[in-house]
């Protein structure tokens, strides 16, 4: 038997953050969640580091060490989407407020000192948000860099384009400088982009199977989606919203759900016009190296039983 994946949360819940937390801690077999940091992003800090502890608590998991990272990105003034995910982060359900603690100490100090103490190659950090905490962590602790087993994380767009402006995705245009140091840093990157993300869409069957699980994190996870798919449908027409972050950790379960290309991937930080863009050379017209594996389909009957068998053992 394999043992568990370590990995760290990189988080700015965020609905569809909230599920890929819930799919991590509902996956001891295959994932062992070393701790969760919260990240500025969806909405401030003060509730990102709240609201993940929410979340662990819904799971039944107050034991989860959670702790608050950086409140701003490295350069820039804080772009937040409470268009989206509404003024508290997780706008749904009613939600009481946590009692497990923080943890003392910043999201980015865990982060080297975790990566420092673990073996070499063993942690794989899964961002979910701006890459602030990792970037900062990268630049105070250069020699964290080449122990990263794996990044996976959700962020950007080719072909699926921008959904904060024309070009870029929120998480990477949130940090531009954070997303350029991740993906120059040589650490190996799974990059879960919305031309996957937006291919693994809500239904209302899939909600309704959720809501029909009968258990608390069921529920919530119903009604979550319930408030978050709405941003979506009105801006694509579509018949429901994509669950971008669990892809993430859905990933790390069943790689065999997804598909992609190991191309290069490049961050635009100069131009006011598309700022944060994902420059991804799917089609290999650069002689630039493939630095990421750049995915670009998804099994979604199978994502979605997956998610639904994993938030039923809550
Ligand atoms: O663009 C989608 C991403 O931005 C998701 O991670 C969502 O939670 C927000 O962080
Ligand atoms: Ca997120």
């Amino acid at each position: 038997m394999a043992h568990p994946r370590k990995i760290i949360i990189d988080t700015d819940p965020g609905q569809d953050d909230a599920v890929a937390i819930l799919l991590a801690l509902a996956s001891p077999e295959e994932i062992d969640v070393l701790g969760i940091t919260a990240v500025a992003g969806n909405v401030p800090l003060a509730l990102t580091q709240k609201n993940a502890r929410i979340i662990c608590e819904l799971a039944g998991k107050p034991e989860t060490r959670v702790f608050a990272g950086c409140d701003r990105p490295m350069q820039r003034k804080l772009v937040t989407a409470e268009h989206v995910h509404g003024k508290t982060g997780l706008d749904g359900p009613q939600m009481a407020d946590p009692t497990m603690p923080l943890m003392d100490g910043h999201a980015v100090d865990f982060i080297i000192e975790t990566l420092r103490r673990e073996a070499a190659h063993s942690v794989t950090l899964c961002p979910l948000g701006p890459l602030t905490n990792i970037a900062t962590a990268f630049e105070r602790a250069p020699d964290i860099v080449a122990r990263v087993q794996q990044i996976v994380l959700m962020g950007g767009a080719y072909f699926e384009v921008g959904n904060i402006t024309p070009t870029a995705e929120f998480n990477i245009f949130v940090d531009p400088e954070a997303a350029d140091i991740v993906f120059k840093s040589g650490v190996p990157i799974v990059v879960m982009p919305l031309d996957v993300t937006h291919k693994a869409l809500t239904t209302r069957a899939r909600v309704e199977a959720f809501r029909a699980l009968g258990n608390e994190a069921g529920r919530m996870v119903a009604e979550w989606t319930d408030f978050f798919e709405r941003f979506d449908m009105q801006k694509y027409g579509s018949d429901g919203a994509p669950l971008h972050d669990p892809c993430v950790i859905a990933y790390l379960i069943r790689p065999d759900l997804f598909a992609g290309r190991h191309i290069n991937v490049e961050i635009e930080t100069q131009s006011d016009l598309t700022l944060g863009m994902t420059v991804a050379d799917w089609w290999g017209v650069t002689q630039r190296p493939a630095n990421a594996l750049f995915i670009g389909s998804v099994d979604a009957d199978g994502f979605y039983a997956l998610l639904t068998e994993r938030i039923g053992r809550l």
